[in-house]
């Protein structure tokens, strides 16, 4: 910092009321941004969660927050979100322990690990499909979550059939508390996440002790974490074991979970692109499963699934504490306030993308690239050293359920239901997306059998 920075002008804004400022608001119009935008520009400060904010648009704010990470500021998030991923979690740690843990966890992602997992993911989304298949009419985002929870425990901690426990339902709850006031009250959201977080973490708990007697403990995410030794020597200790593992199963399914919805919901609503999407899968044998190779000359599923993660991005955006007063385009940033950074807005900036408010996959096409010529313009996995750490698995996973069901279903969405999005704490269609699954009929009238 020096003595220019603090004389600049603060962002301009509103404070809002002592201590609640503007959280309200913040959390319940789902326009907040875009308002304070269009009156103060893409940088602008007010009050949530009890702290000053700037709220930084674009991709140079972007930028400018994951290049100087440690340097001016530090992950942080609301005290609700604190408090339940709980201090051991990667995304409380800060520093050299986040360092090394991240160093640790980025083995379960490599892609010699990754592409082990390509089979077993494959044959669990068959299953699902079957299971789909019979039921023929339902909500599909509660079983696409029990779909995305039973890949993520199976291949994150290797624990079987954990989707028909309640774990899930915990999970539910805990997820709804993420972003609310942290009011421990009956009746409260937050109160309710709370309670959930305790019955989570000892059933992880359990999981985790079941995995110590074994002696070989293998490559995924709790095997590695169990075989690690902290600064000095010693094991990971039981309590940051769980606050890891319960962050993983919750990365690991709950923006997936928002991110295949999107897909089905958007593919449902573009028959043109459904069928683009099939002619490309119709060079593939479908007999055979879908190898690493195959997936990766599959470019215009490529293009869908990016679009997808632009159109409805699963995290909306990411908070960072500021440990040093900083300048950003005139203004002064100070210490000890937070920054939240956009990336539903960035999508939707007219400046990197054409008409933003269409789904258009041709958008990332080799001779459209919308995204390239401006570093930070596609950020649904963040950036910088805390760019998610579970991006390949996600797009892995997305790419074979969407290659899978494309192929072999047809979905239709079901009348009058509403498919606004709720945004909190990830974004999903309100009425849950009420669909009709059936195997797809070839045209000459022959039926494809699943798992073909
Ligand atoms: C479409 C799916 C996903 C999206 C859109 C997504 C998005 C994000 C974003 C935006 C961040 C960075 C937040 C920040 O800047 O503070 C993040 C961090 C993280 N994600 Fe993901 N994620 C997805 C799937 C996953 C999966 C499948 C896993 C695990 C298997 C995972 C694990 C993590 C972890 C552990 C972090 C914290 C990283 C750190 O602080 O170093 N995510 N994710």
């Amino acid at each position: 910092m020096n003595e220019t920075t603090t004389t600049l002008p603060l962002p301009p804004g509103n404070l809002g009321l002592p201590i609640i400022g503007e959280t309200i608001s913040f959390l319940q119009d789902p326009d907040f941004a875009d308002k304070r935008q269009e009156k103060y520009g893409s940088v602008f400060k007010t009050n949530i969660f009890g702290r000053p904010t700037v709220i930084m648009v674009g991709s140079d704010a972007n930028r400018f927050l994951f290049a100087n990470e440690n340097k001016y500021f530090i992950a942080t998030w609301p005290p609700s979100t604190r408090t339940l991923l709980g201090s051991g979690s990667l995304s409380m740690q800060l520093g050299d322990v986040h360092k090394s843990r991240r160093k640790i966890l980025s083995q379960a992602f490599q892609p010699r690990v990754l592409a082990s997992y390509g089979i077993t993911m494959q044959e669990m989304t068959r299953r699902y499909f079957q299971q789909w298949e019979k039921m023929e009419t339902f909500t599909w985002y509660p079983e696409l979550r029990k779909y995305t929870f039973d890949v993520a425990c199976k291949l994150l901690v290797g624990t079987d059939k954990v989707a028909d426990s309640h774990l899930e339902e915990l999970f539910e709850d805990w997820c709804n508390g993420l972003f609310t006031i942290p009011l421990r009250l009956p009746g409260t959201k937050f109160n309710r996440a709370f309670r959930s977080r305790q019955l989570l973490l000892q059933e992880i708990e359990t999981i985790i002790r079941q995995r110590q007697q074994q002696p070989s403990s293998g490559q995924d995410a709790l095997g590695l974490l169990l075989q690690a030794k902290n600064d000095e020597g010693n094991q990971l200790s039981i309590e940051e074991l769980k606050d890891q593992i319960l962050t993983l199963l919750f990365a690991g399914h709950e923006t997936l979970t928002s991110a295949i919805a999107s897909f089905c919901l958007q593919v449902a609503q573009h028959p043109d692109i459904l069928s683009k999407i099939r002619t490309e899968q119709a060079q593939f044998d479908f007999s055979q499963p879908i190898t690493f190779e195959d997936l990766k000359s599959m470019t215009y599923l490529e293009q869908v699934i990016k679009e997808v993660l632009r159109f409805v991005p699963p995290v909306g955006g990411g908070f960072r504490e500021v440990i040093q007063t900083c300048e950003f385009q005139g203004y002064c940033i100070p210490k000890g306030w937070s920054v939240l950074y956009q990336i539903s807005k960035t999508h939707q900036d007219q400046n990197i993308y054409s008409q933003p408010e269409q789904f258009d996959p041709d958008r990332f096409s080799p001779d459209r690239a919308e995204d390239q010529p401006k570093p930070f313009s596609w950020v649904p996995f963040g950036g910088g050293m805390r760019e998610c750490l579970g991006k390949e698995f996600a797009k892995l996973e997305m790419k074979l359920f969407a290659a899978l069901l494309a192929r072999n279903y047809e979905w239709e969405l079901l009348p009058e239901q509403n498919l606004d999005l709720i945004l909190v704490p990830t974004p999903r269609p309100r009425d849950g997306l009420r669909v009709r699954f059936q195997v797809l009929k070839k045209p000459d009238g022959v039926f494809t059998p699943p798992g073909n």
